[in-house]
């Protein structure tokens, strides 16, 4: 079956899974609103970073399988299967999604459906979205029946987008109540997705609000993973034990795996917080907020650790951020990204700015963003220049470069050798034999 694919979004998720699926060798129109977006992407620039895309996207450009468009009209006479990716961000001041961007785009797209097609919607959306928006294509689309809605959501990382999409753990689609659409929405899907299901890759179909949910779930169990192991992080401090040994136990046992069980500041990032307080805003609606009444425990569990880097880093500097310098390494929400939504590490630096102190930030990726966002904040070219003059030293985002950092260079530039390590990524024996007082989230001082 040769299909003809569109992308509408080109975010995160949709430059990925564009430029992917022009790779498994599919014609591909990506589709995006914002014209400087899509003059970046079809000249193969990434409008964001991420390891291994950018060539994924040039190679595909060069050889004609994909290009991108803002107009609505060419993607309809275009497209077979039509997959929505835009984002669903928090609304403003409320934890429910802001489904606009999706109603938005289904409503520019449904009207110009004129030829059977499958609209394939892969953004994180509250449970029940999909059975509205298939009668809203349904009212639309001059195609009516025969423009068919399945769901598909995507489960991929930041920093292993293209890794995530062409090698996933499993496909999770969400078919229609007829049989005679499930059928076809099944069949479709699983030709596009034939080389993932060659190497095995579970595939699972589902109805619409069951495919909706394993999305928001997954999200929420990963949450509740990295609260679990900071609360007990929590416990460590109060009882003077080590949390990183501890995750290290817990870790032997399969039924608990070591993966999302480091302890640190905490989840950030555009998707696993504004994802569980969506779910919590959700289940309220349906009538069952109290089977998530954890999750609210879980997102202020992990709020808590930033409010506890900003106390550890005052103590070490004997109680007050006035008149103190403070290098800062990581902005990014996690490494090998430059993504700052919700993130972490710029979060503490506002706060310890706020509170009086000179703050020098420096990640490795995300300076253009953070500089944005934080003009109040002071920025160095590499970490050794965040350090300079610092009286304490705080590891935010766990990029490899710090991890690696040599303690006697950094310890020349600095004003104390002072460290708090947001996400017990470095060696506390190395840093304290090189003169420094070494201080984490969840591990004893110094014996
Ligand atoms: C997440 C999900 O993993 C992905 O499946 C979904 O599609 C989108 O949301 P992402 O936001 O890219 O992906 O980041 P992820 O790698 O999951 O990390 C989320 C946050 O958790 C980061 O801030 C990271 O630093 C933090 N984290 C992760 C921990 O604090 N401890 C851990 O052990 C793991």
């Amino acid at each position: 079956m040769a299909h003809r694919l569109t992308v509408i979004g080109t975010g995160y998720l949709g430059a990925t899974h564009a430029a992917c699926m022009a790779d498994l060798g599919f014609e591909v129109i990506g589709l995006d609103i914002d014209q400087r977006k899509i003059d970046q992407l079809s000249a193969g620039h990434l409008p964001f970073y991420e390891p291994g895309l950018e060539p994924v996207l040039r190679r595909n450009l060069e050889n004609g399988r994909l290009r991108f468009t803002t107009s609505y009209e060419e993607l309809a006479e275009f497209g077979d299967v039509h997959f929505v990716c835009v984002g669903t961000p928090q609304k403003l001041g409320e934890y429910a999604a802001d489904l606009t961007f999706v109603d938005e785009a289904v409503d520019a797209l449904a009207p110009l459906l004129r030829r059977p097609c499958l609209v394939v919607g892969k953004s994180t959306v509250p449970v029940g979205t999909a059975g509205r928006l298939a009668e809203r294509i349904a009212r639309q689309a001059p195609a009516a029946g025969d423009a068919v809605l399945a769901w598909n959501p995507e489960f991929l990382r930041e920093g292993f987008a293209v890794q995530d999409t062409l090698h996933p753990d499993r496909i999770v689609i969400g078919v229609p109540g007829e049989q005679g659409a499930a059928e076809h929405a099944e069949k479709v899907l699983r030709a596009i997705y034939a080389p993932m299901l060659a190497e095995g890759t579970p595939f699972i179909v589902a109805d619409y609000p069951t495919s909706e949910l394993v999305k928001v779930s997954a999200n929420a169990f990963l949450a509740t993973k990295i609260s679990f192991i900071n609360a007990m992080a929590e416990v460590c401090e109060a009882a003077h034990a080590d949390v990183t040994k501890l995750s290290e136990a817990l870790s032997y046992d399969d039924r608990i795996g070591g993966k999302f069980l480091g302890a640190g500041l905490g989840f950030g990032g555009g998707c696993l917080p504004k994802d569980i307080r969506a779910f919590m805003a959700r289940a309220g609606e349906l009538g069952a907020d109290q089977a998530l009444t954890f999750l609210r425990e879980v997102d202020e569990i992990n709020i808590r650790r930033r409010i506890r880097m900003v106390d550890l880093a005052r103590h070490q500097l004997g109680g007050s951020f006035i008149d103190r310098t403070v290098g800062v390494l990581g902005a990014a929400f996690k490494p090998n990204s430059d993504d700052i939504r919700d993130s972490p590490a710029l979060d503490v630096a506002a706060s310890i700015r706020g509170q009086g102190a000179t703050v020098t930030v420096y990640d490795p990726q995300a300076m253009e963003n953070a500089r944005r966002a934080h003009p109040d904040l002071t920025f160095g070219g590499s970490a050794l220049e965040a350090a300079k003059d610092a009286h304490v030293v705080l590891l935010l985002t766990e990029w490899a470069e710090f991890r690696d950092m040599d303690p006697f260079e950094l310890g020349a530039v600095v004003a104390e050798k002072n460290i708090v390590d947001g996400r017990n990524a470095l060696d506390p024996e190395r840093w304290r034999a090189a003169g420094w007082s070494y201080r984490a989230l969840g591990r004893p001082q110094a014996p």
